[in-house]
């Protein structure tokens, strides 16, 4: 498929040395996972020491990986190397409750730290709280990179994000949670009183009275008073969720940041990866380009979607004895279509969006679970668009 957008040049972005975080983001499913896992092999065989964190990789891509001690840090994967035998490979897949606890170890005295961790309030919130993984995504990136610059271990950072329904939740949800924990809002609910004090009116006082009292009946006076001593806590022992969930969003900001969108050719991905681009835009974050995955690839044959189905049905009516020709070229059409409809899709999107460099990656007829695998995606990653199939 050969599309009307500048081309988005893997290899230039991957062995430019400014360059020291890629984030691959996405709607769910679309292969963010496959292409951070690829991205990192292809700069590591070309040279460049990265560490790429991953979040949720298919169990025998995780394998493949080396990844079986799940242990919250980066691993050597062994057998990769580029030139000379300069270049390496770490990997990891985020631990979010173990990122959570360790920020908790790093930032508290052990006594108060313990407390947090054994605060049930935060055992829900470190496990299984909306935003978590997007909030500790962030903060282990964050943590690599200083790694990085205090050791000088990678000169290379791959992040995946997590399976959200949305890619926006990588950005928006560290905000959202960050602003919960600080927010007025927790605070009210965990001391009603305290904020009729401060002048939010009778009846605003009343009503959240009226709300804690029936969330009390809900959770039980238990769980609010996990809430509050948990956020007076978490208050004393590091600056608040959110002024660090706002450091990490500047490091995203950054000029040695870039960020590739990955989009399956459906529309609803499309609309996604279009939401993301405008969204990057406006917080001046970097945007590398999109990359199409799974697409249909056109074949070389000159042979129209029409064409082959009028010739089926001929051959059909002339002669019984051709069925297997006519059904390879009913499947031909077949092919054509969805290739057609792939290229329309796409160019929906490279018309409104005509700066956003792109490439497209076809679908491979099996999954990709293996180093080999990955080096296969990443050649086809970085295909210069001549070599691409046109289309017609
Ligand atoms: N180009 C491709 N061809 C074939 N299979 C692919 C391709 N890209 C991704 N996959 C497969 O699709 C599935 C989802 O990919 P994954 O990278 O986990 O997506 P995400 O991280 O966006 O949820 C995986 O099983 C992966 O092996
Ligand atoms: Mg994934």
């Amino acid at each position: 498929m050969k599309l009307n957008a500048p081309v988005l040049d893997i290899d230039a972005l991957i062995s430019d040395p400014s360059i020291t975080v890629i984030v691959c983001t996405g709607a769910g499913g679309v292969g963010k996972t496959t292409t951070a896992a690829a991205l990192a092999l292809r700069a590591a065989e070309q040279g460049r020491d990265v560490c790429v964190l991953t979040i949720d990789p298919a169990k025998r891509l995780a394998q493949a990986m080396g990844l079986s001690v799940l242990d919250n840090t980066p691993r050597k994967v062994d057998g990769v190397s580029g030139p000379g035998g300069k270049g390496s490979l770490h990997a990891m897949m985020l631990d979010m409750k173990r990122t959570f606890d360790e920020v908790v170890e790093g930032h508290a005295d052990p006594d108060r730290a313990q407390a947090i961790l054994d605060n049930p309030f935060y055992q829900a919130l470190s496990s299984s709280f909306a935003g978590t993984q997007e909030y500790m995504a962030m903060e282990k990136l964050g943590q690599l990179r200083a790694r990085a610059s205090d050791e000088g271990t990678w000169d290379l950072i791959i992040v995946d994000t997590p399976p959200s329904r949305s890619a926006l939740d990588f950005l928006d949800a560290p905000e959202r949670l960050g602003s919960f924990l600080d927010g007025r809002f927790i605070r009210i609910l965990t001391a009603p009183a305290r904020g009729a004090g401060r002048g939010i009116g009778k009846i605003a006082a009343f009503s959240f009275g009226l709300f804690t009292s029936v969330l009390n009946k809900i959770l039980g006076s238990q769980v609010l008073a996990d809430v509050g001593s948990f956020v007076a806590a978490i208050d004393t022992t590091f600056g608040g969720f959110r002024e660090r969930a706002d450091a990490t969003y500047k490091l995203l900001q950054d000029d040695g940041t870039a960020f590739i969108v990955i989009a399956a050719p459906e529309r609803d991905a499309l609309r996604e990866a279009a939401f993301f681009v405008e969204r990057l835009k406006t917080d001046e974050m970097p945007l590398a380009g999109l990359v199409l995955n799974r697409v249909q690839e056109d074949s070389e044959l000159d042979l129209s979607a029409e064409q082959a189905t009028a010739s089926a049905a001929k051959l059909e009516r002339l002669d019984g004895n051709r069925r297997l020709t006519a059904s390879l070229l009913r499947l031909h059409a077949a092919r054509q279509l969805i290739c057609l409809r792939q290229l329309h899709l796409a160019e929906r999107f490279t018309a409104a969006h005509p700066g956003v460099a792109a490439t497209t990656v076809p679908a491979l007829p099996e999954d990709v679970h293996d180093l080999a695998g990955l080096r296969a995606i990443g050649e086809l990653l970085a295909r210069k668009p001549e070599l691409k199939s046109r289309s017609k």
